[in-house]
């Protein structure tokens, strides 16, 4: 399943970390704050267990989240999604997933990868704000996959249709979650019209 927010202060924020003149610590606190819109749906299916407890007014049964929430940024700019989840669930736990994209072949290459130990019990949300030609997100999938995760979720930003394409089709059971789905990938394999190198936008090195 595919799901393309289509809220208002989700479309506002990002207009403005679209735009070229904003500078990386508004790119940032906006990124934090769609960060925290998306995780409250995506997130609104965890799993809940019955409890018992005592209000002021006396015994009451309700629920609470069973089961951990496993952020997996892919490196660098997924971390730019980390804070914004956190700060709804301060629990997770955090796996770190290292991507870079070859700039001639678009491919990614894998540098580094850490996870918790366990990850087949919790929800596992692989994070990154870009999904161009999908390969980066595939890869981080497939890893997470490998090392036991079953309920996966990506959480993206900015989709091309070729990367949306291309994610659906190798992994048909993972959902999909996009701020928007833009126009088309460049010559460059950079969405248009997107909102530049997110990496570098979010740390300011460029
Ligand atoms: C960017 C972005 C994604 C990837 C998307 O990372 O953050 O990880 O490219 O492209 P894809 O869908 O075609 O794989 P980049 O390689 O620039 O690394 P960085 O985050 O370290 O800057
Ligand atoms: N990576 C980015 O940061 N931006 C794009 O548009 C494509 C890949």
């Amino acid at each position: 399943m595919v799901t393309i927010f289509d809220h208002p202060l989700i479309t506002h924020k990002l207009a403005l970390m679209r735009m070229e003149e904003t500078g990386h610590k508004d790119f940032r606190e906006n990124l934090d704050e769609i960060a925290s819109l998306m995780a409250y749906e995506v997130l609104r299916d965890l799993p809940m267990k019955e409890v018992h407890i005592t209000t002021p007014m006396g015994p009451c049964t309700t629920k609470m989240m069973d089961g951990e929430v496993i952020l997996v940024p892919i490196l660098r700019a997924g971390m730019g999604l980390v804070n914004g989840i956190m700060d709804l669930v301060p629990t997770a736990k955090i796996g770190f997933m290292g991507l870079y994209r070859d700039e001639e072949t678009l491919e990614p290459v894998e540098y580094f990868a850490k996870f918790p130990k366990e990850l087949s019990d919790g929800v596992v949300l692989v994070l990154d704000p870009m999904l161009a030609t999908g390969g980066s997100s595939i890869a981080a999938v497939t890893k997470v996959k490998e090392r036991g995760a079953k309920k996966i979720r990506m959480v993206s930003l900015v989709g091309a249709p070729e990367g949306v394409k291309a994610f659906t089709e190798a992994h048909p059971d993972v959902d999909l979650y996009l701020a928007a789905l833009d126009d088309h990938l460049n010559e460059i394999g950079y969405i248009v019209p997107g909102l530049g190198d997110a990496g570098d936008r979010i740390y300011g090195t460029k």
